[in-house]
């Protein structure tokens, strides 16, 4: 089926201040004793991260024209070395993700939770750990691509993200 851009609702990008950034080392250690790491993904894992990432979308994340887009940019982060994607694991399951630097330099997105392993700090985690990255790549501020209407609360709470007004579709406009 053939969709047009006007098909879709596009929400706005959201804007962190990088240089306020505040860690949280308890929460990793709290999560590495629950039996979950967080580890920025290797690229010999690349195609069964994918895998589950796809397995898992319908049920956890979206529907099927969002499982593409998600997929091709969950690629563009294993194009880079090192990989642009974080994941949160137990044992060799994947618990969420979170990819920056794949819509554009110096994005956000996408990022997920599985639904039975969400508000236990593992969203965070995955988000700091982006955003110190890309902190670390020497930018002032990151952009969170089309936050969720349903995510905002989670980005604004967790790292003061501010809606940039009148920012869609913004970089996705040419999005087939
Ligand atoms: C958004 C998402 C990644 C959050 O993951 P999570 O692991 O449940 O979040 P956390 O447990 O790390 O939450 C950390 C804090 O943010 C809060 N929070 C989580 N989701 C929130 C939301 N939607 N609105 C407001 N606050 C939220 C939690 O209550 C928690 O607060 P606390 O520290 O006071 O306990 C997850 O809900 C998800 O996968 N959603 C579907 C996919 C999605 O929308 N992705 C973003 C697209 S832009």
């Amino acid at each position: 089926m053939m969709y047009k851009m006007e098909d879709f609702y596009m929400p706005n990008d959201m804007l962190v201040k990088l240089y306020n950034l505040k860690m949280d080392p308890e929460l990793l250690d709290r999560l590495a004793k629950e039996g979950v790491s967080i580890h920025r993904a290797l690229s010999p894992d690349r195609r069964e991260i994918l895998h589950q990432i796809e397995n898992a979308f319908l049920e956890n994340w979206g529907d099927s024209e969002s499982r593409q887009r998600w997929l091709s940019e969950c690629e563009v982060a294993f194009s880079h070395t090192p990989v642009t994607c974080y994941i949160a694991s137990r044992g060799s399951e994947i618990l969420g993700f979170a990819c920056y630097n794949t819509t554009a330099k110096d994005y956000f997105g996408p990022t997920g939770v599985l639904k039975k392993e969400r508000g236990k700090g593992i969203g965070k985690a995955l988000l700091l750990s982006c955003l110190n990255s890309l902190r670390e790549e020497g930018y002032a501020y990151a952009i969170i691509g089309a936050a969720a209407p349903t995510a905002v609360g989670f980005y604004q709470k967790n790292v003061g993200a501010e809606m940039i007004e009148n920012s869609a579709p913004g970089v996705y406009r040419n999005m087939l």
